[in-house]
């Protein structure tokens, strides 16, 4: 059977990525977080001194794209693909407050987001792929045989950051997540580049009051729809 593309996007914090990487291994296809390609941009120019008094340095950030290695390797005790860094796993770094209250910021950069386009499609360009993100089924792959356009409401999406991060041992507050949230989604969508947006073609999925095992059955079924066609 020909293999396809699948483009996820949506909102902050709306579970694309669990439903993503569960549906990738379920049927044996490379899964891509590219959050996590604009999360590590962002730990880079933290890590450079690159954001000063909350200002991105551009010119600086420009002149140091080309130091800027982005790749995935799949983690055998999880069973998904990590983030690393010029050669460094940084996983975990990258899902801090303190990148994700700047990662929007870094994403708006016309230059950034480019160089990450150009990288996204030839991780994808092989096909068998599920890509998730903002932008995936509107500029990235806008001939994606299956689009989903995600989301859920503002306060159930805080909750589940909340209960991740928790779960990880981070110190928060649920009121600052969805203020951060709400602050990401209003970047995302009125940036001049490539805004979040739902593509004309893709499928809604609100997962407010769905479960996990739920999703996962909903997009196992919208896959099948598509490739049994
Ligand atoms: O999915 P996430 O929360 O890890 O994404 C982090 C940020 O990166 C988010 O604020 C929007 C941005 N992003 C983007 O602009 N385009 C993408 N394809 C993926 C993420």
């Amino acid at each position: 059977m020909n293999k396809i593309t699948i483009a996820i996007d949506g909102h902050s914090s709306c579970g694309k990525s669990t439903m993503a990487k569960d549906l990738a291994r379920e049927i044996g296809y490379v899964y891509i977080d590219t959050g996590a390609m604009y999360r590590a941009v962002t730990l880079f120019c933290l890590q450079n001194g690159l954001i000063k008094d909350e200002k991105i340095e551009t010119d600086e950030l420009r002149k140091h794209m080309n130091d800027i290695s982005i790749t995935f390797q799949l983690n055998p005790t999880t069973g998904k693909p990590d983030t690393y860094l010029n050669g460094i796993c940084v996983e975990d770094k990258i899902r801090t407050l303190e990148v994700s209250s700047k990662v929007s910021y870094v994403a708006a950069l016309d230059f950034v987001r480019e160089a990450m386009v150009d990288l996204q499609r030839l991780m994808g360009e092989a096909k068998g792929v599920i890509m998730d993100g903002r932008d995936i089924g509107t500029v990235v792959f806008p001939n994606a045989e299956l689009k989903i356009f995600v989301t859920a409401s503002d306060e159930i999406r805080a909750q589940r950051r909340y209960d991740e991060l928790i779960a990880k041992g981070e110190k928060c507050n649920i009121e600052d997540i969805l203020a951060n949230i709400r602050e990401r989604d209003r970047i995302d969508s009125t940036r001049a580049v490539s805004p979040l947006r739902k593509a004309d073609d893709a499928i809604v999925l609100d997962n407010s009051h769905m479960t996990i095992p739920e999703q996962k059955e909903w997009l196992l079924a919208q896959f099948q729809r598509v490739t049994a066609g």
